[in-house]
């Protein structure tokens, strides 16, 4: 069976990028199995051996409640929408109905039930290439594939506290082990679930479930970047609004999943990575559609370190919109309060301060916060946003089709597309004048047919120029009064 072959080959290479990785971060393996050995050398006594058992029982428990998280996530999408909620369903009808497929699949190997989905064949004579990054639980690796593509690794963080916190309770690597990856079989259920552009793409997985070694996971994914605040708090708002946008299209997408309504009960920055400037949440082990049950409003209380937020309780016993509200909120404190308001249009300057305060205040829920968003992105495509501005503006300025310029003389503003000059997103050349005009250093710009996501136009403002060049794409404005400055020959 050339396929089995395939899987064992990739299950050691596995091991082996494992094994390099942790070799690199200067961590041995040595002190777990030291302690598995020390464990199993005193086990001849009999007060080690009740505490051993004690602590293996413990731990079984342990991996039951682990494994009934993930049951309710294994029920077919068919059921739900039949009318039948998730959590009413009685524990044996359920087993009777949930997705075993996928189950055994995720536990026993990576059959390919889903046309695109990798396996472990396709990570044979892979490369791992760098760590993209780590957290309590899991560790992720970009790899390149043998066919040169370049994918993201989810492995059990070995390092993580999770591991280590499991651990010092059980001391038993391979049980830990196991459990710690109950949290990507998880994961790989609700990235299969909640299917999304806003969500990290899977791309397949592998269970190298070979020589006993039960457990070990490993996830495949599309590539992002980490998300870098630092970095996006220097970058133009049109791109921080980008991912406040994105931000809440996934929301919305959440509040009405076929799970029912996912809260993000780990809600970060570093849960979600960006690609292609697009936003996409990649941890998703600490999602959660269960509902709050209630008896009184008190019960259903929000509480956040400077605010809390006490919603109704509903006459079927459930806080309602709780998940919905809790997203928001951590959106707002976490995500808007930072990249929303700062250098935001001026004709937009109203509806960003009108969103501050309705998500801040909770206010709206992720509908209207949607529409509310939308609208932002309707006025800013359109230029609608820039009606108060003077037409006859670009009458200050002579127009080249066609042409771009060389010998530049160029300033810097901020916060600009590129480093070394001032290259803004205008919505027309009106704007652009616009631009030009309030900073004392522009005597000409350029459009240079570039867009932006939203597909307002790059423009390039300078201070002087030496000469026109052919450019087939490009637009350089000058302006009249300076005309006769600036070396045009
Ligand atoms: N697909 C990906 N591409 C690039 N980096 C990623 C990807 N997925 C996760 N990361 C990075 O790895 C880190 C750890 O992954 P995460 O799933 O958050 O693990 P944990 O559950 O341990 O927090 C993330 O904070 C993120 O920076
Ligand atoms: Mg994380």
């Amino acid at each position: 069976m050339p396929g089995m072959g395939n899987s064992l080959r990739a299950a050691a290479l596995l091991a082996f990028v494992v094994l390099s990785i942790l070799v690199s971060l200067l961590i041995s393996g040595v002190q777990q199995f030291g302690a598995r050995t020390s464990h199993s050398s005193n086990a001849g006594l009999a007060g080690d051996e009740t505490e051993a058992a004690s602590l293996r029982g413990e731990l079984i428990y342990h991996l039951n409640e682990r494994r009934k998280e993930i049951i309710p996530l294994l029920l077919p999408d068919d059921d739900v929408e039949n009318g039948v909620p998730r959590e009413t369903l009685h524990s044996s009808r359920l087993d009777s109905i949930l997705d075993h497929n996928l189950w055994n699949e995720i536990t026993h190997g990576s059959r390919k039930a889903h046309m695109d989905e990798m396996g472990c064949d396709s990570l044979v004579g892979m490369q791992a290439v760098e760590i993209l990054g780590s957290g309590y639980t899991k560790l992720v690796v970009k790899v390149k594939l043998a066919g040169g593509q370049s994918v993201a690794l989810k492995l059990v963080n070995e390092q993580g506290i999770d591991m280590g916190k499991c651990l010092e309770d059980f001391k038993d690597p391979h049980g830990c082990r196991e459990l710690v990856s109950y949290k990507l079989k998880k994961e790989i259920v609700l990235l299969q679930r909640l299917q999304h552009p806003n969500v990290i793409k899977l791309k397949g997985h592998c269970a190298g479930d070979v020589g006993g070694e039960g457990g070990r996971i490993t996830v495949i994914l599309e590539q992002g970047s980490p998300l870098q605040m630092i970095q996006l708090l220097q970058s133009p708002w049109e791109d921080r609004f980008r991912v406040c946008l994105d931000l809440v299209r996934l929301l919305h997408f959440l509040s009405q999943s076929t799970l029912g309504s996912v809260a993000l009960l780990d809600f970060q920055p570093r849960q979600f990575v960006t690609v292609s400037g697009e936003l996409k949440l990649t941890d998703l082990d600490d999602a959660s559609a269960e509902e709050t049950a209630c008896q009184t409003n008190t019960d259903c209380t929000l509480q956040f370190p400077h605010r809390n937020f006490t919603l109704p309780c509903s006459a079927q016993g459930e806080c309602e919109g709780l998940n919905e509200k809790r997203n928001i909120y951590n959106a707002y404190r976490y995500f808007f309060t930072y990249l929303l308001p700062h250098q935001a249009p001026p004709g937009l300057a109203h509806l960003v301060d009108h969103i501050m305060n309705s998500t801040g205040d909770l206010k709206a829920d992720i509908n209207q916060t949607l529409e509310a968003f939308e609208h932002i992105l309707h006025l800013y495509k359109s230029g609608l946003h820039l009606d108060n501005l003077p037409s006859s503006i670009i009458k200050d300025y002579t127009m080249m089709r066609g042409m771009g310029t060389s010998g530049n003389v160029e300033y810097r503003c901020w916060p600009s597309y590129s480093p070394q000059g001032c290259v803004l997103s205008v919505h027309s050349a009106r704007e652009a004048a616009y631009v030009c005009n309030s900073h004392s250093q522009c005597n000409s710009f350029t459009l240079t047919g570039q867009k932006t996501w939203t597909g307002r136009l790059l423009a390039s403002f300078r201070s002087r120029f030496s000469h026109l060049v052919p450019d087939g794409m490009s637009e350089v404005y000058v302006k009249k009064t300076n005309a006769p400055e600036s070396s045009i020959v």
